[in-house]
């Protein structure tokens, strides 16, 4: 894995955090809270996506959010050093599609190839890592996944032929063809911003994130890995789903004594900060039991760090 890793690219990726949105599927919790920001267990949602995009070894990030929203991200998450980290932040004015985040992430790419990840998508899995690392190699065409789950129709759905190929992908379709749902996270290359310029609303008046997809199984370019069963992806779109997230990161953490989505623990694992910003940011944490993580993990980093996939 480690001499993989170690293959230049011609331009490293950059992330885009996307959590905008209105969040009415969970009013009246997100009627003055963006829904990216509602706990899950321990930390913020947006704290599992941001993970994933730094698991994946990438560093610099866009985060969009709607006009109202975005000051409360640039307070929780400022310029994104505590962790090592370079966020940037950009407005999307109304929610007209995941695919318009390429749109509004253009300037930003700047060319590099990029990936987008929805900031209210949790995953969680010790092979997940490998698979997003390999994923970040792959640095022609897109790169999305496929998740067994008991309800497809939700979400957008991969079309298998007889002999396993993809040869389709539908947005929530009534009779699904499979029961792989496609997660919020993708890797792009450079191309993507130019493609979802070209995409037409659909008919429910969005940019839709499967059309842009589509562009790439059209050319040929689309990679779909499916995740095994032993990693969790788990959907926080209503009050049910975010209440059994937060009993879900809760149940493994105090099983292992492990924090999932530690920003922190993930920045020191790849050094992108060292123990002396990470003890100076300890500080700012109140007498959370996350302080106290951070502050055992001080004491005795190898420990840890031997135990988290980064
Ligand atoms: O979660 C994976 C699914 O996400 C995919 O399987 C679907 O293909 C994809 O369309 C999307 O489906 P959702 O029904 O979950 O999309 P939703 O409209 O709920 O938006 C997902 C998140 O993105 C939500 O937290 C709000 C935010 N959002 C949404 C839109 C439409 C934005 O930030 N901006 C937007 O314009």
């Amino acid at each position: 894995m480690v001499e993989i890793l170690t293959k230049p690219m011609n331009k490293h990726r950059k992330g885009i955090l996307l959590a905008g949105g209105s969040g009415s599927r969970l009013y009246p919790l997100t009627v003055h809270t963006s829904k990216q920001l509602m706990p899950v267990y321990d930390k913020p949602l947006v704290y599992y996506p941001l993970s994933v995009l730094m698991l994946a070894g990438l560093k610099e990030i866009l985060l969009i959010s709607t006009p109202k929203d975005l000051p409360s991200y640039q307070k929780l998450l400022g310029d994104g050093s505590t962790w090592g980290l370079s966020i940037e932040y950009a407005e999307q004015p109304s929610p007209d599609g995941l695919a318009q985040a390429l749109v509004i992430a253009e300037d930003f790419l700047a060319g590099h190839p990029s990936c987008l990840i929805l900031g209210d998508n949790i995953f969680y899995g010790h092979a997940f890592t490998s698979s997003l690392q390999q994923a970040n190699l792959n640095e022609e065409g897109a790169t999305i996944f496929g998740y067994h789950v008991s309800n497809p129709s939700a979400y957008g759905v991969v079309e298998f032929s007889s002999d396993g190929k993809v040869v389709g992908l539908v947005e929530k379709p009534a009779q699904p063809a499979s029961e792989y749902a496609v997660p919020g996270l993708y890797f792009y290359d450079e191309r993507a911003p130019a493609f979802a310029q070209t995409l037409s609303p659909s008919p429910r008046g969005e940019l839709e994130i499967t059309d842009l997809n589509r562009c790439y199984l059209t050319e040929g370019s689309l990679r779909v890995e499916l995740i095994g069963r032993g990693t969790a992806w788990l959907d926080t779109g209503t009050h049910d789903s975010l209440l059994d997230a937060g009993n879900f990161i809760q149940l493994v953490e105090k099983r292992q004594g492990l924090k999932i989505a530690c920003l922190e623990e993930i920045a020191l694992g790849k050094g992108w900060i060292d123990k002396n910003q990470l003890s100076q940011h300890v500080s700012s944490l109140g007498q959370s039991s996350y302080r106290h993580y951070l502050e055992n993990l001080l004491q005795s980093p190898a420990h840890f760090l031997n135990q988290s996939p980064s």
